[in-house]
């Protein structure tokens, strides 16, 4: 009898899928003594979005969490999720801090480090790999999963093979966005299986579209050891296929499954009453439970299409959206096919939706597609093609080998740059994935977590950018006011934008003018230095504009006499709207001038250029965000700045003014 292993994934992927990541240790924590009796092959509990979610919104440190976990589970494999040279995020790490996780990880006690890259490059694996192996952990060797002319069965079987090289001690295939089918999962587990027959294979689906069961059986038939699967009250939709669903079905098909049913039971009695406090919250959403097929027809992952459906409907373009359905794979195509998930998946969208919007192709570029041509996210799936590849990069040179080989030990200075701050070399970890956050959380910690409001409705936290986001040092510890309008400072400063626009922390209401969200530390950058503060909300009238700037002034704090920054006397806390003078509207561009227009609607980000100075054509002017993307408007011609109309923070609309050149 052939035996069927299970991965339990309730407490991560089930987690990350219905609830966004939102249940605290505190809430599963009756239930581990039971799961651990259950005889699971592993149970995912660490890794994707927890951690950030820990550190963000539940004032978890999320190694401890792992520590109390393991402690509770003495007897299950502990599993993680690493995103290879990513670790938790999409930018790429230095290789010190990649092994510095993984050892850390292992440390805290995590087993199987489950390691994938977005685009399969195994060069982005394999440090991470080799020193899970170091470690004494499992390394489980991880397939993208994706379709495309050139995500052949070959392909794939060459990927394999380049993994068990690396000493990976299983394979595992991951469906990320559901969308492999019963055929093509029997397929490829046969080529997997028959290519490294002494490698246990793990398979990993969503039941988004409802193909999971299928998907799975068909796995398991063409020689799959483990499956992943989620306990039923947390199973289906966007989640895992249920743990006792196929339990019971693969059993029926003369299938070994060890699996100890009462501690199941027990297991589902205790998250049905989990799933119906979120649900009363709000936070689980009973479509994200349901089968979606949207996606079969239009072949792309649901997630995806309820992004460019809502990236539509924020610029009144629904009308568009076939042309964007039409342009997706067409821009897929072009970037030699990135698999269609995260940061790739809004990459390819946000591209076909800018194509269509802007009525020419790759006329407008983000900032992350202009990365992922040179090259910054490792090798694509097939080449780029070449002429599309020179629209958008011009002459910016190609990175060449390895991006992550280029870039400097961290782990080390950070540590210095932290001292006391970090009590462990875990915060310094937490620190330089979302450094942020976890400095937000450092304060916290140290304040003995102050009560919070968790919103009702929790929004997934939004992707960490791919851009790097190194905080730099507190040079100037302070304190700082953001005023509703913009607010010149009379110390002669001019006062910029509040960094985090730039960083990882990105409270939304804060650009949308509801500046709820916005207290913390953040680094402000005052005539480009760079200074780390606390930014609280000032008192005075709510501000009549909703999507009024805002700027940072800082404030009466007792600043050391070294800093840059002469503390300027308040402006009065947050300037009241009708004492702050708007920049004056630039005028009309005379004859002789050029406009720089903007080429779509959205929010303006920075401004890169002031008035009097001289730029050149590409030199970019104004970063506008659009659609989770930064976009880049580059003066078309030499010239003089003559005037600036954009106003950091404004929502603008396709061709309003932003620049005058002269
Ligand atoms: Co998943």
């Amino acid at each position: 009898m052939r035996k069927v292993n299970f991965t339990e994934t309730v407490l991560r992927d089930a987690n990350q899928s219905l609830i966004a990541t939102r249940l605290p240790y505190s809430k599963f924590e009756p239930i581990l003594e039971t799961m651990d009796k259950a005889g699971f092959y592993s149970a995912e509990v660490w890794g994707g979005a927890t951690f950030d979610v820990c550190l963000r919104y539940l004032q978890e440190d999320p190694w401890e969490r792992l520590r109390k976990i393991r402690a509770k589970m003495p007897n299950t494999k502990l599993q993680m999720l690493l995103r290879g040279q990513n670790i938790l995020g999409y930018k790429h790490y230095p290789d010190d801090v990649v092994r510095k996780f993984v050892e850390y990880s292992v440390k805290n006690g995590i087993d199987i480090i489950r390691i994938f890259d977005a685009l399969n490059d195994v060069r982005n694996l394999e440090v991470a790999i080799d020193e899970t192996v170091k470690q004494g952990a499992h390394a489980s060797g991880t397939i993208s999963y994706t379709t495309s002319p050139v995500h052949t069965l070959e392909n794939y079987v060459k990927m394999v093979k380049d993994l068990k090289s690396m000493g990976v001690s299983s394979i595992c295939i991951k469906d990320m966005a559901g969308i492999m089918g019963p055929k093509e999962s029997y397929d490829l587990c046969a080529a997997i299986k028959d290519a490294v027959p002494e490698l246990p294979l793990v398979v990993h689906t969503h039941c988004t579209t409802g193909l999971a069961f299928m998907t799975d059986l068909k796995a398991v038939e063409a020689g799959a050891d483990v499956i992943d699967t989620a306990i039923s009250p947390f199973s289906g939709g966007t989640s895992q296929p249920a743990t006792e669903t196929l339990a019971y079905a693969l059993r029926q098909l003369g299938y070994q499954v060890d699996l100890n049913d009462k501690a199941l039971i027990e297991m589902a009695d205790f998250f049905k009453g989990v799933r119906a406090d979120f649900l009363k919250s709000g936070t689980l959403d009973p479509i994200s439970m349901a089968t979606d097929t949207q996606c079969l027809n239009y072949q792309i992952p649901g997630g995806m299409l309820s992004n460019l459906i809502s990236q539509l409907k924020m610029m009144n373009a629904m009308d568009k959206l076939d042309e964007a359905l039409a342009e997706t794979p067409k821009v897929r195509k072009d970037l030699g096919y990135p698999p269609l998930v995260t940061p790739t998946s809004q990459m390819v969208g946000s591209q076909a939706v800018q194509n269509v919007l802007a009525g020419e192709r790759y006329k407008v570029v983000g900032k992350e597609i202009k990365a992922y041509c040179r090259g910054e996210y490792g090798r694509t799936p097939a080449p780029i093609d070449p002429a599309i590849q020179k629209k958008i990069l011009g002459d910016t040179p190609l990175v060449e080998g390895r991006f992550a080989d280029s870039l400097e030990p961290e782990f080390e200075k950070t540590k210095k740059e932290l001292g006391a701050t970090a009590k462990s070399d875990e915060d310094v970890l937490s620190y330089i994935a979302f450094p942020q956050v976890a400095m937000a959380f450092f304060k916290d910690r140290e304040a003995g977590f102050p009560k919070k409001e968790e919103p009702k409705k929790a929004a997934a936290p939004a992707p960490a950018p791919a851009k790097a986001e190194t905080a730099p040092l507190p040079a100037w510890q302070g304190h700082v006011y953001y005023a509703r309008v913009p607010a010149p400072m009379s110390n002669g400063y001019t006062a910029r934008p509040i960094e985090p626009f730039a960083a990882s922390y990105q409270p939304p209401h804060l650009v949308m003018g509801n500046r709820e969200d916005c207290s913390g530390v953040f680094t402000v950058t005052i005539d480009g230095k760079p200074f780390q503060v606390s930014v609280e909300r000032a008192d005075g009238p709510a501000a009549p504009v909703a999507a009024a700037p805002v700027a940072a002034a800082p404030v009466a704090a007792p600043a050391p006499a070294a800093a840059p920054v002469a503390a300027a006397p308040a402006p009065a806390p947050a300037a009241a709207p009708a004492a702050a003078p708007a920049p004056a509207p630039a005028a009309a561009p005379a004859a002789g001038e050029t406009a720089v227009k903007s080429p779509m609607p959205g929010n303006i980000f920075k401004v890169e250029c002031q008035v009097g100075q001289s730029v050149k054509a590409g030199d970019v002017l104004v970063v506008l965000e659009a659609m989770k993307m930064e976009i880049e408007v580059s003066a078309p011609v030499d010239g003089t700045v003559k005037s600036i109309s954009a106003v950091v923070g404004s929502t603008v609309n396709t061709d309003d003014l932003l620049v005058v050149l002269g």
